[in-house]
């Protein structure tokens, strides 16, 4: 199964933000546990190579391991290797488009307008990340951006939760949300592991998973 076939699957990309490394492993277990075996760990913090390295070797036959805030060349080289079998940025750029098509890695680039989406495109990328979803219209927009681009497919992801993800996969060419309301940076750093699997759990039983 590749990436696209597998987040197309479970439908929900947590966005992982990792501050420290002794918590992939619990974090990843988790995720596992509560049905969403994905992880977009984000380079927001200088751990996210190491934390990616963890999670691939140890989950990587469960569960889709890749790199999110990825925002330039070095970062997604360093991702990919660690392992991440995908990358996914806030915006679009070609520099790391060129480091995923060389690996033969998905990319999936940041974009919120036709002008952005055209050029990711170009560059022979499919899924989009509408980013930050709620804030550049949410469903309505990512509808009327359907029309022209029939063969694009979104993962809309910044400020979908619970009660509002349903919205989203109602509309075909979305193939599933990014969030990150299941991994709260509270409950990892409390080592809440318990109550991430009760949350991932619960959204998966929303989406009628
Ligand atoms: C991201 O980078 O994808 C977002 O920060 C996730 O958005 P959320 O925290 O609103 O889910």
């Amino acid at each position: 199964m590749n990436a696209r076939e597998f987040i197309e699957r479970i439908k929900i990309v947590p966005v992982v933000k990792i501050d420290d490394v002794k918590d992939t492993d619990a974090l990843m277990n988790a995720l596992c546990e509560g049905g969403i075996p994905i992880a977009e760990i984000t380079f927001r913090t200088s751990c996210a190579p190491e934390a990616i390295k963890i999670a691939s070797q140890k989950y990587g036959d469960k569960m889709l391991v890749g790199a999110g805030t990825v925002i330039n060349a070095e970062q997604a080289k360093l991702a990919i290797q660690n392992g991440a079998q995908f990358i996914v940025s806030p915006g679009f750029a070609k520099e790391i488009s060129d480091v995923c098509n060389k690996a033969g890695i998905s990319y999936v680039p940041g974009c919120v307008t036709p002008t952005e989406i055209m050029a990711a495109i170009a560059c022979g990328h499919k899924i989009i990340k509408f980013f930050p979803a709620s804030n550049y219209g949410g469903v309505a927009t990512i509808k009327a951006l359907s029309a022209p681009f029939g063969d694009i497919v979104f993962i809309p992801t910044g400020g979908i939760n619970a009660n509002n993800i349903n919205d989203f996969l109602a509309v075909k060419s979305i193939i599933a949300c990014g969030g990150s309301w299941m991994v709260k940076d509270s409950l990892v750093k409390e080592g809440k592991f318990d109550e991430i699997v009760k949350i991932c759990k619960e959204a998966v039983s929303i989406i009628g998973g």
